[in-house]
């Protein structure tokens, strides 16, 4: 599926970008040469400190432990806010989109100082200290960004839930990092749909005894149930305080933790991804800077939720950093029509807007006229992230969204990373449909072979891990450091392992080709095998589960799960609905299985091991090239489960 296409750097990139390909050239070499010396001068260059650190960098990957600009105090509020009141006072900080087409609000850099130190003074006068935790279960709206800042002002730890989470998801997440506080909206919106968040976090809530109080943003005018004591309304909260209280920024540690972020993996339960404070602010100022190649005048527009981290690094944190205008889209790209995110492009002038391939080939299918009835011409600078982009939809995305004008950037990280590391630079890079090309400075990717041999040149494939820390990258698992240790540095001693599978081709550009490990990538949606199989056994019908990703034409991957049903359960359509409806209880509508299998027993070796590459094949539909099945306890089981995966598609 190579598309041999190359595009060069438009001439309106090469003279005027930040970065132009000498100067990556250059830069990429001394920051590979001297990091310690690179990214203090980045440091430096990008951010404001309010004291120095004493020492740039320690680290070793076996503890592991990292630790960047140790001793340097940083608030990341002051960075995002207070810095740019001075010039950019009036320019808009945040443009929200809400869920009608038109419905707009503009924040300013200094109304949106002004609410999150209002809502800083409100945490503290609730008790809130700096390294407690707060969880954000908020949908996209400007008061997310604000939760976000306010906590980051006072040194508080947030961890943002995905307001697609269900009740248990939010309910395990608040207990694994113990918030005391939780910030949620009575009511959501997300196209059609009004999505109930006070009464989920309700249901939530009745098992989450850290929890001390909870405030309710008002964002429609459905009622909702108050707890007296524990709940409060948010904008009543903050008028009986009438802007008295402590709003000064706290004085954090580069390495006190900023975020915990919730995300899946191959085995147990989502982990906590832990963030600190400097070391991610200057990777999401300096990757959001030079990968969008930031002027002053853009309009900047990432589709993400703020639930993920893309909308951390890059609709919060990096452009706020920056004093960019950033662009808060509360609805879905086909709400009302395909068009909406073109109509957006249009309304707000939008110069760089960045979304997921899914979105893309979502929207592909739809037709041209969507996207073509709307005037483009604002657009410069196109991103996508998340999942490995088609070259198909890459080709439709340049052509028909960007009139051939606009780069495209393919940027490779993960919530693990904190920030980009491998993407074209628009004034630098050629890029080629599918690759995320090079890596950003201070990256050192390797790749290895199964036995972690490290595979050097060009024309290659194997794992894709890295070398050398970078400042942006996650410090631990919240609680769980040992977990770390495991999921990320045990595998190949010495590196980072990422869990991608990649390709460096002929001229050194890097492909990812996915996961390597058991972790779906459903709709840019990070899911675990593991914990997709106890969802669907929670649902009571079924007695053991495995779980596969299978072809999916638009979201990539899509979700088929081999289930063996209890002893008097029927193998019918009220039993699919039920182990469908267990998931999105139990994690989310987003994990509901797209297809379901019902099998007799599961293909395991005779230890014990379900055998997943087999069922991985037979999901893909290679009934053929199932490949050795000798080392199963039974290997009969194979020709039913082909049996049935045929029967459901014929
Ligand atoms: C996984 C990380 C990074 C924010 C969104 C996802 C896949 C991400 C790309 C890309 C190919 C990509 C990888 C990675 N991925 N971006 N540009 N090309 N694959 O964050 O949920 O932590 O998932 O997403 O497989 O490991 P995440």
């Amino acid at each position: 599926m190579e598309s041999r296409q190359v595009f060069p750097v438009p001439q309106a990139f090469g003279s005027r970008a930040h970065i132009t390909a000498e100067r990556y050239e250059a830069l990429y070499r001394e920051s590979v040469q001297d990091p310690e010396g690179f990214w203090s001068r980045q440091a430096k260059e990008l951010l404001s400190w309010k004291e120095p650190w004493s020492k740039v960098l320690t680290w070793d990957f076996k503890g592991p432990t990292i630790r960047w600009f140790e001793g340097g105090k940083i608030n990341v509020s002051e960075n995002c806010l207070d810095r740019h009141l001075e010039h950019r006072g009036s320019k808009p900080a945040i443009i929200w989109e809400g869920n009608e087409p038109g419905e707009t609000r503009t924040v300013s850099y200094r109304e949106l100082h002004e609410q999150v130190c209002a809502t800083a003074a409100l945490l503290r006068s609730l008790g809130v200290r700096k390294g407690d935790r707060v969880a954000i279960y908020l949908p996209m709206i400007p008061e997310a960004a604000v939760a976000m800042l306010a906590c980051a002002r006072i040194g508080a730890i947030h961890t943002v839930v995905f307001a697609g989470f269900s009740a248990e998801a939010l309910r395990d997440r608040i207990n694994d990092c113990g918030c005391a506080v939780l910030f949620t909206a009575n009511e959501g919106l997300r196209g059609p749909k009004a999505i109930p968040l006070k009464e989920t976090a309700d249901e939530a809530l009745a098992e989450c005894p850290s929890i001390r109080h909870v405030l309710v943003v008002r964002r429609t005018a459905a009622t909702v149930a108050m707890t007296p004591g524990r709940d409060l309304w948010y904008d009543e909260a903050l008028a009986a305080l009438g802007g008295a209280g402590d709003s000064r920024p706290e004085s954090v540690d580069a390495e006190d933790p900023l975020f915990i972020l919730y995300t899946s993996g191959s085995t147990g339960k989502p982990k906590g991804v832990l963030h600190t404070t400097g070391g991610y602010l200057l990777q999401v100022t300096m990757t959001h800077r030079y990968v969008f190649d930031l002027r002053e005048e853009d309009v900047y527009c990432c589709a993400a939720d703020v639930g993920w981290v893309t909308g951390h690094s890059y609709v919060v944190y990096g452009p706020l950093s920056n004093g960019a205008t950033t662009v808060m889209f509360e609805s879905v790209p086909t709400y009302p029509d395909a068009g909406r995110y073109w109509e957006m492009v249009e309304r707000h002038r939008i110069s760089i807007f960045y979304t997921a391939p899914t979105a893309i080939r979502a929207l592909a299918k739809e037709g041209d006229e969507f996207v073509t009835r709307h005037d483009r011409s604002s657009l410069r600078l196109l991103g996508t992230v998340g999942e490995p982009i088609n070259p198909d939809a890459w080709l439709w995305y340049h052509h028909v969204v960007g009139e051939a004008r606009c780069p495209i950037v393919d940027t490779w990280w993960q919530t693990e990373t904190g920030g980009v590391l491998i993407s074209p630079l628009p004034g630098a890079t050629p890029t080629k449909p599918g690759s995320a090309t090079k890596p950003l400075f201070g990256v050192q990717p390797v790749l290895v072979d199964d036995e972690g041999r490290e595979i050097s040149g060009n024309g290659v494939r194997g794992r894709l891990c890295i070398k050398f820390p970078w400042p942006g990258m996650m410090r631990t698992v919240y609680g769980d450091h040992e977990r770390f240790r495991q999921t990320y540095f045990s595998m190949y001693p010495g590196l980072y392992f990422t869990g991608d599978g990649c390709r460096r081709d002929e001229d050194g550009y890097y492909w990812i080709t996915g996961r390597v490990d058991d972790v779906l990538n459903v709709a840019g949606h990070r899911l675990g095998t593991a914990e997709l199989e106890s969802a669907i056994v929670r649902s009571g019908l079924v007695a053991e589960a495995a779980v596969v990703g299978i072809p999916h034409e638009i979201k990539g991957q899509g979700i088929g799960a081999f289930c063996v049903l209890r002893g008097d359960v029927a193998a019918d359509a009220s039993t699919t609905k039920g182990i469908v409806q267990a998931v999105r209880e139990v994690i989310s509508p987003i994990a509901a299985p797209d297809s379901i299998w019902f099998v007799s027993g599961l293909p395991k070796t005779r230890s014990g091991k379900v055998m997943r590459r087999i069922l991985r094949k037979v999901g893909e539909g290679e009934y053929d090239s199932v490949g050795d099945v000798t080392t199963l306890a039974d290997p009969s089981v194979v020709s039913e489960i082909i049996q049935a995966v045929r029967a459901s598609r014929a």
